[in-house]
């Protein structure tokens, strides 16, 4: 989702990108095999380094372990190591998957955080290996947006059910400060520009539950929620952090400007889905 769109971008202001996953890239390579990496950097002499590589499914991780550390972390700290000899800015895409049960929170960059599942702890220790390298940025996020391929990101799937009506439940106790990956880029470039090192948050400048995001999404598309039934989750089989609201302020203070709002995000959903 979010690979697909820096690319679409940052090409778009003349930047020669070029993009690496198993399927469907320049260089269709697994990010674990560090030869092949370390080749292709070789070959491309990049100035910039930008890892939106990750298993995010959440259950994935649990089921297999090993391959979540060698896909969601040992690669930032190659990739980092390899930027840090080679004068390469390094920018690793984070998670807000850190914090739970403090409600709609703002959490700001040095904020205590809950490693509550595989996951959360793979993109931790990424974030780790990451700064290792002095001259790296670590951006944590949360990002919604359109694939168009394989399966459904979540706005794909509430788009859909809004638009067929089918029942769904909408969760009131789930908060985020989602952003939509055209702002998230745009605001990504800023920064690269600007070079700064560190953590970060990079996100809506408000925090919503997932049910207020479907409402303002449904009213931004002209869709009826008429078939949306707000409900609480339920956290009993894996334990899954729920107070993912980030706060902003850093990054405001540092680019001088606000981020967007939840109605600015939604918004641009539907100007891109037109313009598509
Ligand atoms: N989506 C969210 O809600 C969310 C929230 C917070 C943070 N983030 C972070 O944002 C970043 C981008 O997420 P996204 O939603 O854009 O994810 P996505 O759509 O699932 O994209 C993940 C990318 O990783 C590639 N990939 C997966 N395994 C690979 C491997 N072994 N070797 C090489 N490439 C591999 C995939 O391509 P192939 O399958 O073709 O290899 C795909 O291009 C991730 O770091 C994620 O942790 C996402």
């Amino acid at each position: 989702m979010l690979g697909q769109e820096l690319t679409r971008y940052l090409s778009s202001l003349g930047n020669d990108i070029v993009g690496v996953a198993r399927t469907n890239a320049d260089y269709n390579i697994d990010i674990s095999d560090d030869e092949k990496l370390i080749e292709c950097f070789e070959m491309e002499k990049p100035d910039i380094i930008i890892n939106t590589v990750a298993i995010v499914n959440l259950n994935n991780c649990e089921i297999d372990k090993c391959k979540a550390y060698l896909v969601n972390s040992r690669p930032a700290g190659i990739i980092s190591n390899y930027c840090h000899e080679n004068d390469i800015y390094f920018v690793q895409i984070s998670t807000d998957h850190y914090y739970t049960g403090d409600n709609d929170k703002k959490h700001s960059e040095n904020d205590t955080i809950h490693l509550l599942n595989e996951y959360a702890r793979t993109k931790y220790l990424a974030e780790m290996l990451t700064l290792t390298n002095p001259n790296a940025l670590v951006i944590r996020t949360n990002i919604v947006g359109f694939r168009g391929w394989e399966n459904d990101t979540f706005v794909e799937w509430a788009l859909n059910s809004l638009k067929v009506e089918e029942p769904i439940n909408v969760f009131e106790d789930y908060y985020t400060s989602s952003i939509d990956v055209y702002n998230f880029s745009r605001i990504l470039w800023d920064l690269i520009n600007n070079k700064p090192n560190g953590i970060y948050n990079l996100a809506s400048s408000e925090v919503f539950s997932k049910k207020k995001f479907i409402f303002y999404l449904a009213y931004s598309f002209n869709l009826s929620t008429s078939n949306c039934t707000p409900t609480r989750m339920n956290n009993d089989e894996l334990r899954r952090a729920t107070s993912l609201g980030l706060n902003t302020e850093k990054i405001e203070n540092y680019l001088g400007y606000k981020l967007p709002t939840l109605k600015e995000v939604t918004d641009s959903l539907k100007k891109h889905c037109e313009d598509d």
